[in-house]
């Protein structure tokens, strides 16, 4: 059962993540001020948000595409098996291209997608991650560029949901249950 009688904690607010993300896209641009094109792959759903404010920072020839990978239903727990449910529209290889994902948890999804990707022979792979939960890494992964590290709380928020709800929240909150303790 999914329970909605939770609330909302803020942890980073839409300004802490608005001036992270415009740090980030200053070291993004740096590493391919060289490129010809940048290849942005987005991992719906999550990443709807940070991906949409990352690419407006970026000042580089950019083109935006999509993969979406599940490992959750709409629940806390991860199968564990990462399926491709939607792949690349446009070609890879030989591009440079970067990863956009809203939070690594186990890590599973990162690693699949990132192999997964590798196979179609880009010039340059990178990849970034809003939130990093280092705690509950299940498989070796390690984001190229981070936004945030956190502990291990439930999280919801800028593009991240709980049973598919709060995602349009502008800032990243902790989700408490009222029987919980501030
Ligand atoms: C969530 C999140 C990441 C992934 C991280 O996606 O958006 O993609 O889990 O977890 P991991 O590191 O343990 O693999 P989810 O499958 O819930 O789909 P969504 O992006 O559509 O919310």
């Amino acid at each position: 059962m999914v329970r909605t009688d939770y609330v909302i904690d803020e942890m980073i607010s839409a300004k802490s993540i608005a001036a992270r993300i415009e740090a980030l896209a200053g070291e993004i641009r740096k590493e391919f001020r060289d490129t010809e094109k940048l290849i942005v792959v987005g991992l719906l759903r999550g990443s709807f948000v940070f991906i949409a404010d990352l690419v407006r920072e970026l000042d580089l020839p950019v083109e935006v595409d999509f993969v979406e990978a599940s490992s959750y239903g709409d629940t806390m727990q991860s199968s564990r098996e990462v399926r491709i449910l939607k792949d690349l529209r446009g070609e890879i290889a030989g591009r440079d291209v970067l990863v956009v994902e809203d939070i690594v948890d186990t890590g599973h999804t990162l690693a699949r997608v990132t192999d997964y990707l590798r196979h179609r022979g880009p010039a340059r792979l990178k990849t970034i991650a809003l939130l990093d939960k280092p705690a509950r890494r299940e498989v070796p992964f390690k984001a190229d560029w981070i936004g945030f590290a956190i502990p291990d709380e439930f999280v919801v928020g800028y593009g991240i949901d709980y049973a598919q709800r709060n995602r349009n929240l502008p800032y990243i909150g902790k989700v408490r249950f009222p029987e919980e303790t501030g």
